[in-house]
């Protein structure tokens, strides 16, 4: 165990050097996280980014958080919206910049991890309405950050897979198996290290480690379930650009091909409508940032 958890220290070591303002993005992650956040220092921290600042109020101002008037500011955000909303604001913005470059070692052109990441939170918060979870915020921000840990590991990755011959007859049965082949580890467990070592509630943390754990899904919390759900739905339809409106989606063969589906309330009788609706915030909100 002990020495997984140093393999995981290796490789978020360098993540400072990943992204242009890591310190600013993560800051504000942990900070609309913390139980006795200051809004005002938030909102002042916030502003001191104007790409973060630029996308909040995009956001903001857009259909999907339900906003009829223009929005000029952090601190309108905060006193017409909500600091509930707030929160979503700022976390979302925020990993717009840490995952919009291209991950090469996992094929994903610039933009797909968001598009990915993005399609499983807002899935996941429309699961979330239809199981009555009242504090979704943790579910949404887990399954936004789900894969982060493919950031940290892109590089390695890339060097592992140039730099060891696979003999050409081994085939891994999924992405998980190489990863740990290569790296004695997986994205997933890496991206849980690192939400950890930001400092954000095991709450979010959590669900980032199981999300490829299916063996684990009887055992583990309603949130590790929703965002497993969320990705496992996502990864089923293909999102990884943004023209949603070419994705199909067949639900009676989905149910046909997976029986094993976590236990999530309200979810399986409603799926039609879940997707109906996944689709639509999707499609609203998928260009803005
Ligand atoms: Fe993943
Ligand atoms: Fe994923």
């Amino acid at each position: 165990m002990e020495n997984e958890i140093n393999i995981e220290q290796k490789y978020i070591k360098n993540v400072d050097n990943l992204v242009p303002r890591p310190d600013l993005a993560f800051d504000v992650l942990s900070m609309a996280h913390n139980a006795n956040c200051n809004f005002k220092e938030l909102a002042n921290k916030i502003e001191r980014d104007p790409n973060l600042t630029a996308n909040m109020l995009r956001l903001a101002n857009s259909a999907y958080f339900g906003h009829m008037r223009a929005i000029t500011s952090v601190k309108d955000i905060i006193v017409r919206l909500g600091l509930e909303t707030v929160k979503l604001l700022a976390i979302t913005s925020a990993s717009v910049g840490l995952m919009k470059s291209p991950q090469e070692a996992y094929n994903l052109e610039p933009g797909s991890l968001w598009y990915h990441s993005h399609a499983t939170a807002v899935l996941a918060s429309v699961i979330c309405q239809f199981a009555k979870i009242g504090d979704a915020g943790a579910i949404y921000t887990a399954a936004l950050l789900h894969d982060i840990g493919k950031v940290l590991l892109n590089k390695p990755l890339q060097v592992a897979i140039s730099n060891i011959k696979i003999k050409p007859e081994k085939k891994f049965s999924s992405l998980v198996e190489l990863e740990y082949s290569l790296l004695q580890t997986d994205h997933a467990k890496v991206g849980e290290a690192l939400l950890e070592k930001w400092g954000l509630s095991e709450q979010i943390s959590q669900p980032v480690g199981d999300h490829h754990s299916p063996e684990k899904l009887e055992s583990v919390d309603m949130g590790s379930k929703i965002v497993y759900l969320a990705n496992f739905l996502v990864e089923s339809i293909g999102i990884r650009s943004m023209s949603p409106e070419n994705y199909t989606f067949n639900i009676q063969e989905f149910i046909d091909q997976n029986q094993i589906l976590p236990d999530v309330p309200n979810f399986q009788a409603n799926m039609e409508n879940i997707m109906e609706e996944f689709f639509t915030q999707f499609n609203e909100t998928t260009n803005i940032c």
